[in-house]
């Protein structure tokens, strides 16, 4: 983790970094956050984050805490004090300090904000990557708005811990009707038997990720087909490939599904060929 957090206005050691005990993110998860992957020291697919956090303050009712133009002058000083080129930066924005009560403060209170920055190495991440990584699968247990991006990960927690335990990088949770919805972290994609990209539709509860739309970008460009369609786990060990997209893991392959192998369970040209085409893209378009 990166030497220096910002928290509520002020530069500090990471060491030294400390919230108030009555902070509603830390007591009710009443909290949004952001993370964006660092390229050579600039923040990827911003618009995008910066969207989507204004989104998620909106659902809950809580003011962004600066302006975007200000925010993004704050998370680019943390980083340069940080003086880390690739990594991720995490933004974390809550409603405010209040006496305990569920309801929100009757008098307005300001939001909380926190940003922390910590570096990846890309040539680790790289080797991952060309290795591929296993999923597990656990049935969906999270709440009915999962397209707000909120600090209320104890379910995702619990799923990733799970899939670590069994050796593998990522759980997917699986709706009644037996289709995945996302990963813990990340949006889940095959390439189904036909060759067809397909991923779940944004009318469903997941998060609207932003790699997820920028790849989806990059792939109408390509002129790539991509059916935005559930699938089952089954499904995706029938596949051609699986692959699964976030800030953290860019495009990662996905090469067995609860122990099974997906296609030949070896990595496939597609995904990295998107992976390419993301890093790419994601680089030439980062502030
Ligand atoms: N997670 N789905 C879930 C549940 C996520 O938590 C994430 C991101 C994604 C992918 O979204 P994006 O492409 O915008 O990163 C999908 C972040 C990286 C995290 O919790 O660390």
């Amino acid at each position: 983790m990166g030497r220096i957090a910002y928290v509520n206005g002020q530069f500090v050691r990471h060491g030294q970094a400390v919230v108030h005990i009555e902070d509603r993110g830390y007591q009710l998860a009443d909290a949004v956050y952001e993370v964006w992957a660092l390229f050579g020291g600039k923040l990827a697919d911003p618009e995008g984050h910066f969207a989507r956090l204004e989104r998620s303050l909106g659902e809950l009712r809580i003011p962004m805490p600066m302006s975007r133009e200000a925010l993004t002058i704050v998370l680019r000083e943390t980083v340069r004090q940080n003086r880390v080129s690739e990594g991720l930066v995490y933004l974390q924005v809550g409603r405010g300090v209040a006496t305990r009560g569920h309801a929100f403060p009757d008098e307005p209170v300001p939001p909380s904000i926190v940003i922390t920055v910590s570096s990846v190495d890309r040539a680790a991440t790289e080797a991952k990557a060309a290795k591929g990584v296993k999923v597990i699968t656990t049935p969906e247990n999270r709440w009915g708005r999962c397209d707000i991006k909120t600090v209320g990960l104890l379910p995702n927690a619990l799923a990733k811990q799970a899939a670590k335990e069994r050796g593998a990088a990522e759980a997917w949770f699986v709706d009644d009707l037996g289709f995945v919805t996302e990963g813990a972290s990340s949006n889940a994609w095959i390439v189904d038997s036909d060759g067809t990209l397909r991923t779940r539709d944004t009318n469903a509860n997941i998060l609207r990720g932003v790699t997820r739309h920028t790849l989806l970008d990059v792939l109408r460009e390509e002129g790539v087909k991509v059916d935005e369609r559930p699938f089952t786990p089954a499904e995706a060990v029938d596949a051609k490939e699986a692959f699964i997209t976030g800030a953290g893991s860019l495009v990662l392959p996905v090469i067995a599904v609860d122990d099974k192998p997906v296609g030949d369970g070896v990595v496939g040209p597609v995904a990295m060929k998107l992976r390419r085409l993301y890093i790419e893209r994601a680089r030439a378009t980062a502030i």
